[in-house]
């Protein structure tokens, strides 16, 4: 059983997690993910693995309360046990300490962009980050994206925070007025992700996103979490989550994200009554 040493409301909507999961932390790199269940006839829910800590055998969770898993995951306290607790999963992000970077993070996206953001900095990269929220209340993991960048920007919708304008405003701002990237990752909703590639490609700037599809076995035999990257088919759990950019199909892989709204909100309605 895996122990919730910590529990702690980032905002109204997200919650971090320090999991006890020694064999995991053990072998957790940036950009790997874990999967999940509640309970045993529960839903296997992905999530990024967002920090580990080998020595205390800790792996720490950031999820979105949107529908019935996480609403039943967000419920648990400290002191409470996860059923299953399955991973490290995916292949690790590619990091080079040479490179100068730039982190791009929206909403809760910012979750799996703050590893990335952290191991290129250990690396010894220079790291730019530029984070977006729709507002202020949204905001999080501030302090912990500044420890770890050389410049830090942080975005919102409604100027109620930060500057007012999206990621890929800043980023193109920074692009002009003469910094060099040498590689832009970005980490968020599809269409940002996709703006943010289309950005980088006019600049010829090389491009990581972490894509997050649909997923249920996360070992490569159930094809759920199928992109199409190029001419190529890809799976996410086992090619990924890590793709380029500039090759993604993002508009294929939002269609296929929607396909079970109506499903997840009658089940989170179920949960709810
Ligand atoms: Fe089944 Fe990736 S989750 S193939």
């Amino acid at each position: 059983m895996y122990k919730i040493l910590k529990k702690e409301a980032l905002n109204p909507t997200v919650t971090r997690m320090v999991i006890e999961a020694p064999f995991v932390a053990k072998r957790a790199k940036a950009g790997q993910f874990i999967i999940l269940r509640v309970r045993e006839q529960g839903e296997r829910l992905p999530l990024t693995i967002a920090d580990s800590n080998p020595e205390k055998g800790t792996v720490t969770i950031i999820f979105q309360v949107v529908g019935e898993t996480t609403m039943l995951l967000n419920a648990l306290n400290e002191g409470d046990c996860l059923k299953d607790f399955a991973g490290p999963l995916g292949k690790p992000s590619v990091i080079d300490g040479n490179k100068k970077v730039c982190i791009i993070g929206g909403g809760v996206g910012c979750a799996i962009a703050y590893p990335t953001a952290k191991a290129f900095h250990e690396a010894g990269a220079d790291v730019t980050t530029i984070v977006g929220f729709r507002n202020k209340d949204l905001v999080i993991l501030e302090e912990e994206f500044k420890k770890v960048s050389d410049a830090y920007y942080l975005m919102s919708d409604d100027g109620s925070v930060g500057e007012k304008g999206l990621v890929t405003n800043k980023l193109e701002d920074l692009i002009t007025g003469g910094e060099k990237f040498d590689e832009v990752v970005a980490i968020g909703p599809i269409v940002m992700m996709k703006f943010v590639s289309l950005t980088t490609k006019k600049y010829n700037i090389p491009t990581t996103v972490s894509m997050n599809p649909v997923m249920i076995d996360g070992t490569g035999m159930c094809g759920g979490c199928r992109l199409k990257v190029g001419d190529e088919i890809k799976f996410a759990c086992v090619d990924g989550p890590d793709f380029d950019g500039h090759l993604v199909d993002f508009d294929q892989a939002m269609a296929r994200n929607t396909a079970y709204k109506s499903f997840e909100a009658h089940k989170r309605d179920e949960a709810c009554h």
